[in-house]
């Protein structure tokens, strides 16, 4: 029996020696010191001795047992202490290693259209407002002087919310004409550009939400000229010096007398091309002078007062600044086209 139990200790001891983990450490201890262990099954048998050789053979078993549990809690102290070293060792920040480079965004094209053309005004002196895109039928058409059943508010072309087409998602950004005039103490200058919706089908040109910038001068004495002179200075910032204008007659039910405004085309000169549709002239947007009408809808009195408005679409000038042959291409936001610009 003590042979046995030496023999037990020896086996104990050297398999401490070479565990490896704590978990293997418990399941020596559960095999030699454990309930239905080596140690516990050999105890059982003190039973069968003599009266004589029970004490010994208790002591030797009591002082085999603790020096087991001392070797199991040495060891599991240099285990614990090598794992603790281990981790630190490999959770160790290098700070010297080169850092993964985080892919950075840029502005959208058209985006940095918008705000070229926010800086050449704000520098006039504009402010920037602005305005829902659900809008009320009478600011987006009756107090722009269009009238119930004008065709510009057919059913057909125009978003509207409820039946009695009251409020609708806005044509144009020209509300904001009279947003502005109602709620701005005079005179104002204000360009306001935002989000318009029309029940137009998705194509290389058309898309049923595009962006407009609307711009608006309200002082005393203010004219046509104005309205030429101050045109005239943004389209030669945006596209040089040497451009060339054309103040085209045309018809708002809200400005009188109405223009468009084209420029001679820039790629061609104005022989004729695929950008300008063999046309030789681009045309940018819409404008005139604020209609008596629309200035007396908002409290304003047309013999002391008048003004000029323009509104132009964002997507087309983006689309002829860098050369972009497909609308869709503002709206998919595809990596591969972002990146170019
Ligand atoms: N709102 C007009 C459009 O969408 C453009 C415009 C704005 C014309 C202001 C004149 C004055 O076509």
């Amino acid at each position: 029996m003590k042979d046995l139990m030496k023999k037990l200790r020896e086996q104990a001891v050297e398999a401490i020696h070479e565990a490896q983990d704590v978990e293997t450490l418990e399941s020596i201890r559960v095999k030699y010191l454990g309930k239905k262990g080596e140690m516990t099954s050999v105890l059982k048998k003190m039973g069968s001795l003599s009266a004589e050789e029970r004490p010994a053979m208790g002591k030797l078993a009591n002082e085999i047992k603790s020096e087991i549990e001392e070797e199991l809690a040495q060891s599991r102290r240099t285990l614990e202490e090598r794992m603790l070293q281990r981790r630190l060792e490999s959770e160790a920040v290098d700070v010297t290693i080169p850092g993964s480079r985080i892919a950075i965004g840029h502005e959208h094209p058209m985006y940095s259209v918008l705000d070229k053309l926010k800086d050449i005004f704000v520098g006039m002196g504009f402010e920037i407002l602005e305005g829902p895109e659900v809008e009320l039928a009478d600011y987006n058409f009756t107090k722009l002087n269009t009238p119930e059943n004008h065709p510009a508010r057919e059913w057909t072309d125009t978003f509207y919310f409820t039946e009695d087409s009251n409020i609708l998602l806005r044509t144009q950004t020209s509300p904001m004409q009279i947003r502005a005039m109602e709620e701005k103490p005079l005179p104002i200058r204000m360009i306001s550009p935002g989000r318009v919706y029309r029940k137009d089908e998705v194509d290389a040109t058309h898309s049923p939400m595009f962006h407009q910038i609307e711009g608006m001068v309200i002082d005393k004495g203010v004219t046509m000229g104005d309205l030429k002179a101050t045109l005239n200075l943004v389209v030669k910032q945006i596209y040089g010096e040497n451009t060339v204008t054309r103040f085209r007659p045309h018809h708002f039910p809200f400005t009188e007398p109405s223009c468009e405004l084209d420029i001679r085309c820039h790629k061609c000169g104005g022989k004729g091309c695929p950008t300008c549709k063999g046309e030789g002239w681009i045309e940018l947007l819409g404008a005139g002078m604020v209609h008596p009408k629309v200035l007396r809808n908002c409290g304003i009195d047309p013999d002391v007062y008048s003004g000029w408005a323009f509104g132009m679409g964002l997507e087309r000038l983006a689309l002829g600044e860098y050369k972009i042959n497909d609308l869709r291409l503002i709206y998919e936001n595809d990596k591969r086209f972002l990146e170019q610009f």
